[in-house]
């Protein structure tokens, strides 16, 4: 046996070991003492909790929860989007991912058409939905109801109507102007919201399954409409789309396990490289000012590498070295805590759009430990502006999501490299971060829209959890601060940084920039020994927490 042999060898039986020792801790006998839906409508929250009752998992629960938020918070996810799906299935001390990220169509080639015509707004902007196909994969796999149990709440959602809330109100008058006629006639004509196509194609999924979405009647539908208005979705992209089974990304610090999504999310990936880099770093006895510094290289570090380095990992090379200790071990020597470290090139200090009101993100737990997070997105405030009128279908625009033109800034504001161009079949890089962290007692389930400050949101809030030094209500509702390499600024939310801390962050060299306040969080903390749950929903949404009965 060569040497490299072995050395593969006991690097597996050290991840074998380290993983089973990370089992045995992670307290596989506590169960919390009811189940509960987080979500940014108590609706949807409202429809997982209702198949908990009906003796259904949170894997049922996550899919009712999914598919009703699809209705009732329109612009911010639905069938015609994508999502990952972050689960824990307690029976076998298992974590999967399940990847429902659009994919670009055949017909995008390599992006030449967003050249001439945009990413972001009109039919052309859509990837193919993967939505229903990972809620199908999810149900079909790990849940327990009939499927048509699971589709109930969104049929009857959808078919009753719902009222327009401030916020969708909000993201209406923002992106009225690009919706077509279909999509006007649904969300601008009143303040009710009714959705009758969207019924029907809900109704044959409860019947069909999937098949009816990808392959049948709607599938056909959608293309026609496609077709006829501009949009690059055929037939072939449809039939060939695939949820995905990925292997989260996992790591352990100072005691915590976190667990969070993979490729084509960038955001595990972020999160492993930031806390990498703080190792050693011991964050309890810091003092605010070095924290916060601290993070905010970190993430201008991690960020720079997700631009230029990350993409989808089935049709890209992702350097193996990227988290490499040693190597997140020299990044951290390169910060100097009494001064910021310039981003390589300056880009433009606009504010990125993408405020947290579009996407969304939901957490679940049941009575026997089952966990989800999920975020769930169409992209930009509802997605592409494009409803097909024969199915009432929003589609996204996640082909932004894309360097599009690589090197130039997208609607985040992030510019990104080659790794993340345009391909036929591939999956554009995400910055959604479904996450469980586990420490000695309590587990949290957590995530968040955002666009690209997702992942330092998430950070935020980790970090809080691990301090536990403040009420968990304010780990959600904290100010929070950014930074994602280019553009080369702390970007932070009314509130998040006083003024002595401004002054002291600027004495380092930041250039601070105050921004809109961003992020919709809904997350749940699970005291283990005593089973007890706290919910937790942003307060700068219309979320709620609702527990089992
Ligand atoms: O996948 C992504 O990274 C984006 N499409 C998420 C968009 C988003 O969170 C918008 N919210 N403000």
């Amino acid at each position: 046996m060569t040497l490299r042999a072995m050395g593969r060898i006991i690097r597996i039986w050290t991840a074998f070991l380290l993983f089973t020792v990370g089992c045995s801790a992670w307290g596989a006998d506590d169960f919390p003492s009811q189940g509960a839906v987080v979500a940014a409508q108590p609706a949807a929250a409202q429809a997982g909790v209702a198949m908990l009752e009906a003796g259904g998992n949170a894997f049922d629960a996550a899919a009712a929860t999914a598919l009703a938020l699809g209705v009732v918070e329109p612009g911010s996810s639905g069938l015609g989007g994508g999502g990952f799906f972050l689960l824990y299935i307690a029976k076998q001390h298992r974590f999967v991912m399940i990847d429902g990220r659009e994919s670009s169509p055949q017909l995008a080639g390599h992006g030449e058409i967003y050249q001439r015509k945009s990413s972001i707004d009109g039919p052309q902007s859509a990837g193919v939905p993967g939505l229903l196909a990972a809620v199908a994969r999810m149900q079909q796999h790990y849940g327990k109801l009939p499927r048509a149990d699971t589709v109930a709440p969104a049929i009857h959602l959808a078919t009753k109507g719902f009222t327009v809330t401030p916020r969708l109100r909000r993201m209406l008058d923002w992106r009225k102007d690009v919706l077509n006629p279909a999509a006007k006639r649904l969300f601008l004509s009143g303040n009710r919201i009714r959705q009758p196509a969207l019924a029907q194609v809900l109704r044959r999924y409860a019947k069909f399954g999937k098949d009816d979405f990808y392959r049948g009647q709607t599938a056909g539908r959608m293309v026609a409409d496609m077709q006829r208005d501009g949009g690059l979705i055929r037939l072939e992209d449809l039939a060939g789309y695939r949820a995905k089974e990925r292997r989260p990304v996992v790591f352990h610090w100072h005691g915590y396990r976190v667990v969070s999504a993979a490729l084509p999310s960038s955001g595990g990936m972020v999160l492993k490289e930031i806390f990498g880099m703080m190792q050693h770093d011991d964050l309890m006895a810091m003092d605010r000012a070095d924290r916060t510094h601290l993070l905010i290289e970190a993430m201008q570090r991690a960020y720079r590498d997700r631009n230029r380095f990350l993409g989808d990992s089935d049709q890209v090379t992702i350097p193996s070295h990227l988290l490499n200790p040693i190597r997140l071990a020299k990044l951290r020597q390169s910060i100097d805590m009494a001064h910021t470290t310039p981003s390589a090139e300056l880009g433009k200090s606009t504010e990125p759009a993408g405020n947290g009101r579009d996407t969304t993100h939901f957490s679940v737990i049941d009575r026997h430990g089952n966990m989800v997070a999920a975020t769930l997105s169409i992209n930009y405030g509802f997605g592409s502006g494009y409803v097909s009128p024969s199915t009432g279908i929003l589609f996204n625009d996640e082909m932004d999501d894309f360097a599009t033109r690589p090197g130039v800034p997208n609607a985040y504001g992030l510019v990104q490299g080659k790794a993340n161009a345009v391909a036929p079949g591939k999956r554009m890089l995400s910055s959604m971060t479904p996450t469980i962290i586990q420490g000695k007692r309590r587990t949290l389930i957590l995530g968040t829209p955002g666009g690209s400050r997702i992942i330092s949101m998430v950070l935020l809030t980790a970090v809080a959890f691990m301090r536990n030094q403040t009420p968990p209500e304010s780990w959600v509702a904290a100010g929070r601060f950014h930074h994602q390499f280019l553009p080369d600024v702390v970007q932070f939310e009314p509130g998040a940084l006083d003024a002595a801390m401004q002054k002291e962050l600027r004495a380092r060299g930041h250039r601070l920039q105050q921004v809109h306040s961003y992020g919709n969080m809904q997350a749940i903390l699970w005291d283990r020994p005593s089973g007890v749950l706290t919910l937790l929903s942003d307060p700068r949404g219309e979320g709620e927490g609702v527990r089992q009965q």
